[in-house]
């Protein structure tokens, strides 16, 4: 036996002892109180507890940095600070307005009139779990455009779930154009297509316009990552027939992470009212977690304890977006991008994505210069402008730098930070 193990089963044995003490302290207790029917004056329990792990009193410094990376961005104060407001419960009676308030801006920005709109108490990444798990029957198939980690998260995803996987590839900076969708499909007739409108990986926007029917003149559903678009990225759930789409609050909608916007077509809830076997993941089941949000029956049951504070904060956050109007958020951020292409150009840096079509307004790749050392610029961005420059993902890692513009991040000032950031590195390593 290791020394490790043996320690460990030393401490194991000790604590039972201490338990088993405590329960008999605590028994004795109980028999005096019930036979004496008096109170207890003091109870005081000896258990060999270990303070191995104890934390200090010390004060936790958080640092602030400035997030350009591809998210999480600075949430817009006015959501960050909505989530200061005390506990509510999330089955008292006003819980019930505020998540029909936070499905009507879903919906708004969504662009949808899908009943089952809501937020899912979860990451972007578990919001694709949760799309596998509903969508699919383990045995069905998916076809999944992969370009980047986020289809290959998919592919995995499903692979795990028992479902069978034809995947569409492309090398990233790349995206499948409509005939190549339109082929594989016509030859695999899925039950689901998956395609990610930001790959945040590559910095690539894929083209949705006319896919939805293309999917359902097949029979398929269209499932759509929208995790580091909604908001900045012009988008339409409805007019362009897509079945799921799913997002992240943390990007350009500018709330603290932690509760997932999804809508699902009534095409997409018929498909799954009529599964063979109900979903996988109790937690993510449509038609559970649509009691609590309202879309399934009248009567609103408990299903989970959801963050509430971040409720608080999507609503502030939907609201903010609501009143700058989504066309405006949709032009702000592309004027951005051009702002930030324009000023990275004449430092004669190059775009990762060759078709200026297909490159993201929200999340922008950008070539590292050969001989450059990356790793050393984004830490004098952070060290000296405290500002977050982020490096590759997946296959762009060690080859891209990643700018976020998004939310209330994506302004002229803190694209003329990034700039200057960037010029600073780059004359640091004498490449200017
Ligand atoms: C996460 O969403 C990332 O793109 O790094």
């Amino acid at each position: 036996m290791s020394m490790t193990s043996m320690a460990t089963t030393a401490l194991a044995r000790a604590n039972r002892a201490a338990v088993d003490k405590a329960t008999a302290a605590l028994a004795a207790v109980s028999a005096k109180e019930f036979s004496s029917s008096a109170m207890p004056a003091e109870v005081v329990l000896d258990a060999a507890v270990s303070d191995a792990n104890k934390l200090e009193k010390k004060h936790f410094e958080i640092p602030e940095p400035l997030m350009m990376g591809p998210g999480p961005s600075n949430p817009y104060p006015r959501a960050n600070d909505a989530m200061s407001k005390a506990l509510l419960g999330h089955m008292h009676a006003p819980m019930f307005p505020l998540m029909d308030e936070i499905q009507t801006g879903l919906k708004y920005v969504l662009q949808t009139e899908n009943e089952a709109t809501f937020g899912l108490s979860a990451s972007g990444g578990a919001a694709m779990d949760a799309a596998v798990s509903n969508l699919l029957e383990p045995g069905e198939k998916a076809v999944v455009s992969v370009s980047g980690i986020w289809g290959e998260r998919f592919t995995e995803k499903c692979l795990r779930h028992g479902a069978e996987v034809v995947q569409i590839r492309k090398e990233a900076g790349l995206t499948p154009s409509f005939e190549e969708i339109e082929k594989v499909l016509e030859e695999e007739k899925p039950a689901v297509l998956f395609l990610c409108h930001g790959e945040s990986s590559s910095g690539t926007k894929q083209k949705l316009d006319g896919v939805g029917e293309l999917c359902h003149k097949h029979g398929t559903l269209l499932v759509v990552d929208t995790v580091c678009t909604l908001v900045g990225e012009p988008f339409f759930t409805d007019a362009w027939n897509i079945d799921l789409v799913y997002s992240g609050a943390q990007k350009c909608i500018g709330c603290p992470p932690g509760l997932s916007p999804m809508t699902y077509s009534a095409r997409a809830m018929e498909k799954v009212m009529s599964r063979k076997s109900k979903p996988d993941i109790f937690s993510f089941d449509v038609t559970e977690v649509g009691r609590q949000w309202g879309f399934n029956g009248d009567k609103r049951p408990y299903h989970h304890t959801p963050p509430i504070n971040i409720m608080f904060a999507m609503r502030e956050a939907l609201q903010i977006v609501s009143e700058e109007g989504l066309e405006n958020s949709w032009n702000r951020h592309l004027n951005a991008h051009y702002q930030l292409w324009e000023g990275l150009d004449k430092l004669g840096l190059k775009p990762f994505v060759k078709n200026p079509e297909d490159r993201l307004a929200t999340v922008n790749c950008i070539e590292i210069p050969e001989g450059l050392d990356a790793g050393k610029l984004i830490a004098n961005a952070y060290d000296k402008f405290n500002l977050e420059i982020s490096g590759g993902l997946g296959g762009t890692a060690g080859k891209v730098f990643r700018i976020g513009l998004m939310g209330y991040n994506c302004t002229p000032r803190n694209v003329e930070s990034v700039v200057t950031a960037f010029e600073d590195g780059l004359k640091q390593q004498k490449f200017l």
